[in-house]
């Protein structure tokens, strides 16, 4: 490696453009990352590997090249497009092809979207780009201005590039040990040394990054799909792991230094999962594909008509010891992990406790070695269920992760594993995700109610064909409803929503409200029906709409009675109710079907109609349906 410079020299700091009145100012990433060395064009593949990322955060966006004995840089605030434009015109002015490079795309919660701010952040021997929080990023910040650094940006990558900067004595290994021994935070880094031209590196903490491996090329990703139409072949870094990845060779140290192996996954998820296939969005195709991700994750535990979790750890001595359920999740998984108590309890008779994991680890949860700890997370890198997680472990809590994406965090924490097979899913708003959570509950509250004695042969066979029955009653829920599309067109002018529900349709209610609101920007609350009254329906007014769920046939004359409430107050109301339930049409103005069975899977069918509610209201709206505004899919900080 030809380090021309003597790096004695190269210690002197260097002064870099101030910004005037700059704030110091954290920022919180969840961001999408990207790297490659090979012999394609780099800038091509860091592009394709943005575009399958941009979910993971939309407000700016860029590259770093190795070129031309030196790094280029290229950034833009907003989305791809503008990167990509800012691209052609370097192309333009003659920038050649590279083929060693790093690529962001950034969501922050801190620090304005700019350019400035934008990743990758560098030095001209150093750039990086960053996923995650440097928390200790003021006081490195004071020691760097006291070497003479000076900083452009509000962020704190800046601060870790600088800090890379001054422990780098044309060593990158040794930069990066240095640098990193003296931060507090998380982070996955792809770095590129401007000495090191055909050289990709790479450290993980609690950051996911995973290393694709091709044919005389590598990669880097934050997640699978940025490198699928490249390689299925991948390793999940661990903790603490550091990658020196160039395009004949990786290599990967663990967190003491020692050369280690990582085992090697291939992802069977197909490039088309990954693309849109036709439908104009995401979401859509992704709520299309629910009955197929059902299957897909119950058909394979459930042999010769009984279902079978898989899962040897979780043997009946194991079970037979669990006093207490707790369920732990962040936004719609905490949703299915509400519906996850109704049918636990119902089934297995045990108590359970339901948190959002952002509350549970600061309030002293009364968790111990009889609580079964069951984590609900699609992606498995929910900072807050993680940091839950790890809370109720060291209280010494079993782990049992319903978790979509094969080795993600979440997967490797627990104790054990019941994998949603959803696929990836790209739309911020969960959908698949959710009922695929749905379902791995369902299964495992039969079979654990059945291993406990809890229900008798008949109720078992009984469920067990319900659970088979999913996949055809998601199918119907989306043919019964394709009259959604002319409803949302009546109703996509309100100003605000509510949903109503008791008992699992109030769970339910709680997740179409969610979907409404994130993705069509209305303000929306679901309350359980019974307690509207108790303050809430003071909001009611003449023409709102009131969607009520009444799927638990049980409650139906108890939903009646809350309807009346609110049409005497002027509201609307879109009746949601069993197919071939007649009597929601003398209550409502309009109505939703989902398909009857099994009440206590109802959450699964009646979802449907409600994705697909707040998808064409969305759509009325001329809303971002796949990339609604301030969120990202994986909220990576806590
Ligand atoms: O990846 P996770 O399931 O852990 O994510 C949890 C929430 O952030 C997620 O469900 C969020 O609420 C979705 N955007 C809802 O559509």
């Amino acid at each position: 490696m030809n380090i021309e410079k003597n790096r004695a020299a190269l210690r002197r700091p260097r002064k870099l453009a101030a910004r005037p009145g700059g704030r110091l100012e954290r920022c919180l990433l969840m961001c999408g990352i990207v790297g490659y060395v090979g012999a394609r064009c780099a800038q091509n593949v860091l592009l394709d590997g943005l575009t399958k990322l941009e979910y993971r955060g939309y407000d700016s966006a860029g590259l770093a090249l190795s070129v031309g004995g030196g790094i280029r840089v290229i950034k833009s605030k907003g989305r791809l497009t503008a990167l990509r434009a800012r691209l052609e015109e370097a192309t333009a002015a003659g920038l050649p092809a590279a083929h060693c490079g790093i690529g962001h795309t950034r969501w922050a919660t801190h620090g304005e979207p700019s350019d400035v701010n934008s990743h990758p952040h560098s030095t001209p021997y150093v750039s990086i780009v960053h996923n995650g929080i440097i928390e200790n990023y003021g006081a490195l910040k004071a020691v760097l201005e006291a070497k003479g650094y000076t900083f452009v940006s509000e962020t704190d990558t800046e601060v870790l590039v600088k800090l890379i900067d001054s422990c780098y004595y044309g060593e990158p290994l040794r930069a990066l040990t240095q640098a990193l021994a003296r931060v507090r935070g998380s982070y996955a880094l792809a770095v590129l040394f401007r000495d090191w031209p055909d050289t990709l590196f790479a450290v993980r903490r609690e950051s996911p990054l995973i290393v694709g491996y091709g044919e005389g090329e590598n990669f880097l990703a934050s997640d699978i799909p940025a490198i699928l139409r490249y390689t299925r072949r991948y390793s999940v870094l661990e903790e603490g792991d550091m990658v020196v990845c160039k395009a004949g060779s990786v290599q990967i140290y663990d967190e003491f230094g020692r050369a280690v192996q990582r085992e090697k996954l291939t992802a069977d998820w197909d490039i088309e999962a990954a693309e849109k296939g036709g439908y104009p969005h995401f979401m859509l195709k992704e709520i299309n594909e629910q009955p197929a991700a059902i299957t897909a994750t119950v058909s394979p535990r459930v042999e010769d008509g009984l279902p079978d979790l898989r899962i040897p750890e979780l043997n009946d001595q194991r079970l037979a010891s669990i006093k207490r359920v707790h369920l732990v999740a962040c936004g719609t998984a905490m949703h299915a992990g509400m519906v996850g108590k109704y049918v636990i309890e119902s089934l297995c008779r045990v108590p359970v406790e339901v948190d959002l994991a952002s509350e549970l680890r600061y309030r002293d949860p009364i968790v111990g070695e009889d609580t079964l700890l069951i984590v609900v997370s699609q992606s498995g890198e929910t900072a807050d269920t993680i940091a839950a997680l790890r809370e109720c472990k060291a209280r010494g809590a079993y782990v049992l992760a319903i978790v979509n994406v094969v080795g993600s965090t979440i997967a490797r924490l627990a104790d054990c594993a019941l994998y949603t097979h959803a696929g990836p899913e790209i739309a911020v708003a969960t959908t698949k995700g959710y009922t695929t959570q749905l379902s791995a509950l369902y299964l495992f509250a039969v079979w654990a109610a059945e291993k406990l004695g809890r229900i008798d042969e008949m109720r078992y066979n009984e469920l067990v064909a319900e659970l088979s029955a999913l996949p055809a009653r998601i199918q119907r829920a989306i043919d019964l409803n394709l009259h959604v599309k002319y409803l949302a067109g009546r109703w996509h002018a309100q100003r605000a929503m509510f949903f109503i529900g008791r008992n699992i349709d109030y769970a339910a209610a709680l997740e179409g409200s969610l979907k409404l609101k994130e993705i069509s920007y209305i303000h929306s609350e679901a309350y359980a029906a019974g307690e509207l009254k108790h303050g809430t329906i003071a909001l009611i007014d003449e023409g709102r709409l009131v969607v009520a769920l009444c799927c638990q046939t049980a409650l139906f004359e108890k939903m009646v009675g809350n309807i009346q409430e609110v049409k005497a107050r002027g509201a609307k109301v879109l009746g949601l109710a069993p197919e071939g339930d007649r009597r929601i049409f003398a209550e409502a103005d309009d109505v939703l079907f989902a398909p009857g069975g099994e009440p206590l899977f109802a959450a699964a069918p009646e979802i449907v109609p409600l994705q697909l509610f707040a998808y064409y209201v969305a759509r009325e709206n001329g809303c971002d349906i796949d990339k609604p505004r301030n969120l990202a899919k994986s909220v990576t900080v806590e």
